[in-house]
């Protein structure tokens, strides 16, 4: 269980450095995109939510692939929301230099504060992993999506930050597994179209900028369990930590840089 407000300051924290450390997030972003459906071209205004939007950081490439599916702005109608104020207030700087219909707001996932059957298309990249009852979340897009709407995401799965894992492993949250995810789409109103998983991996000089592509984008908050204090510990390393970390990673240099690999269970969801 991650304790919300908690959650909220670690990623407002991070909220103007997200866009310099996410490549992981992006990449991802790049590959859930992918799935989106092609009969939204049908829906004459598509109405659609970024569902824990961060700083906005994937805007472009949705409204980018949006648009391709869609050739006509003006049918576009975009809400983000986000847990963080600070993110939301990125997001909507951010939303602001791209020209299209929408708003930002301040909410959180398991208690959507929008109305039933208001959205077509719900797209949460990396976000319902920190959800404490992804159930009551999945509940709540199957509320607020039309008949014909569609729920596209992606969630961090276990066996990720690999080989930090293994180096530090105090760092690594614990992840509902795929087949967690499988079982809590199957109990929730919602129809599964499509589920894959991908490893995403990023590339990183040093131990420094692989460990900062964590907290640099907040996700370093630690479940309830512990105190912030817990969380500053964990983040400390004392110089023999440090010169244990490097050298146990230098053994994984590839010609990229050194490694973080990430399981990512990729989810295509209906209406029902
Ligand atoms: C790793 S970031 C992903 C941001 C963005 N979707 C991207 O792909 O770059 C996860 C975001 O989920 C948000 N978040 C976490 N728990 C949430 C909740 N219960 N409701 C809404 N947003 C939440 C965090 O504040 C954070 O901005």
């Amino acid at each position: 269980m991650y304790l919300k407000t908690h959650v909220a300051e670690r990623f407002g924290r991070a909220a103007d450095q997200y866009k310099c450390h996410s490549q992981v997030q992006d990449q991802a972003a790049e590959l859930l995109l992918q799935w989106l459906p092609h009969d939204l071209t049908k829906v004459p205004t598509l109405r659609c939510l970024d569902l824990g939007c961060g700083p906005g950081s994937q805007q472009g490439l949705l409204f980018e692939q949006l648009m391709w599916q869609e050739r006509r702005q003006q049918h576009l109608e975009y809400v983000g929301l986000d847990l963080s104020a600070a993110m939301v207030q990125a997001a909507q700087r951010n939303l602001a230099h791209l020209q299209v219909n929408g708003s930002v707001v301040q909410g959180d996932g398991e208690a959507l504060p929008l109305q039933r059957q208001s959205i077509d298309l719900i797209y949460s990249n990396m976000a319902m992993q920190w959800f404490n009852r992804p159930d009551l979340a999945l509940a709540e897009c199957a509320r607020i999506l039309t008949p014909s709407g569609y729920l596209l995401c992606s969630v961090v799965l276990p066996n990720s930050l690999a080989p930090l894992d293994q180096l530090l492993p105090n760092f690594v949250n614990p992840q509902r597994t795929f087949a967690d995810w499988q079982q809590l789409i199957a109990d929730s109103p919602l129809q599964l179209l499509a589920s894959e998983v991908r490893q995403v991996s990023g590339h990183f000089r040093d131990c420094k900028a692989l460990l900062k592509s964590i907290s640099g984008v907040g996700a370093d908050a630690m479940p309830a369990h512990h105190d912030a204090a817990d969380d500053k510990k964990r983040l400390r390393l004392t110089k023999q930590m440090w010169a244990q970390l490097n050298a146990g990673y230098e053994g994984y240099r590839t010609p990229k840089g050194l490694p973080l690999h990430y399981h990512i269970g990729f989810f295509l969801l209906r209406s029902q």
